[in-house]
């Protein structure tokens, strides 16, 4: 009913000569994949990532999008420059956005409703930090965080977003929320995304990632939870092999 999507985010690594070559190594080992099979690369390896994945089941995102159509944003980026690129998807409101950037609910919002308008699929990102968990409130963050995102988008575009849920304690850590912790905080999301729609929209429409440690070892354990339709993934996605691991556990 909702197909599967792995998206690598490869963060701040990968120049051009690396994205050719992982593009290259990788996209044999996933050209079968039966879920939806995404790249986020560094804006300088947009380009090399389009090119590279021309005639592949491969789809490339960009990490962030400013909101403005053009202006005085220095060192910002518009959905249009990202358009004319040939990408596709974009990740938005990334917990390493939110924690060193001043991300807030408010331009999460802001870059989605930009992105969508030129387009673009997004990957909006929500999750609670290790204090928030400890302090019992995840389920009042992710709500907000969920509720103040999505404000204003129309249920048309449902099909356009994806949500990746990742608790920040367990980003690069190692640390893998339990399938079970996984499955429970993306079903609140989803019965958040009921409320905010409807109900057969975030059965049938609302696809909800897991992210945080997500690799090859714990993926198939991950993606048969219920309630989790993919992953967005750090580290492991660096990897072709490792990767592809992911992408097949992703059906
Ligand atoms: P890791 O898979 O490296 O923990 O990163 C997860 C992440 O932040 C993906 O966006």
């Amino acid at each position: 009913m909702r197909k599967p999507i792995i998206a690598g985010n490869w963060k701040m690594n990968n120049n051009v000569a690396a994205t050719k070559a992982l593009v290259a190594d990788l996209a044999p080992l996933v050209k079968d994949a039966t879920c939806d099979v995404v790249i986020c690369t560094p804006y300088t390896s947009l380009a090399a990532a389009v090119e590279a994945t021309k005639g592949t089941n491969i789809k490339v995102g960009a990490e962030n999008v400013h909101w403005a159509e053009k202006g005085a944003f220095t060192g910002e980026i518009s959905a249009d420059m990202l358009v004319e690129l040939g990408v596709e998807y974009v990740i938005v409101g990334h917990s390493e956005r939110r924690q060193y950037f001043g991300e807030t609910d408010a331009t999460v919002n802001a870059r989605t409703k930009a992105a969508l308008a030129k387009g673009l699929k997004v990957i909006l990102c929500v999750g609670e930090t290790l204090e928030e968990r400890e302090a019992g409130i995840t389920a009042e963050v992710v709500r907000r965080q969920t509720k103040v995102g999505f404000a204003g988008i129309p249920a048309s575009e449902l099909d356009n977003v994806v949500i990746a849920y990742e608790p920040v304690w367990a980003i690069g850590t190692g640390k893998t929320a339990t399938a079970q912790e996984a499955n429970d905080t993306i079903k609140v999301i989803r019965d958040c995304m009921a409320e905010l729609y409807c109900d057969k929209c975030a059965e049938e429409r609302v696809r909800i990632q897991y992210g945080g440690s997500m690799n090859a070892k714990n993926a198939e354990e991950l993606m048969a939870q219920p309630q989790i339709d993919g992953g967005l993934i750090g580290g492991a996605s660096l990897k072709a092999v490792d990767f592809s691991i992911v992408v097949a556990a992703g059906k």
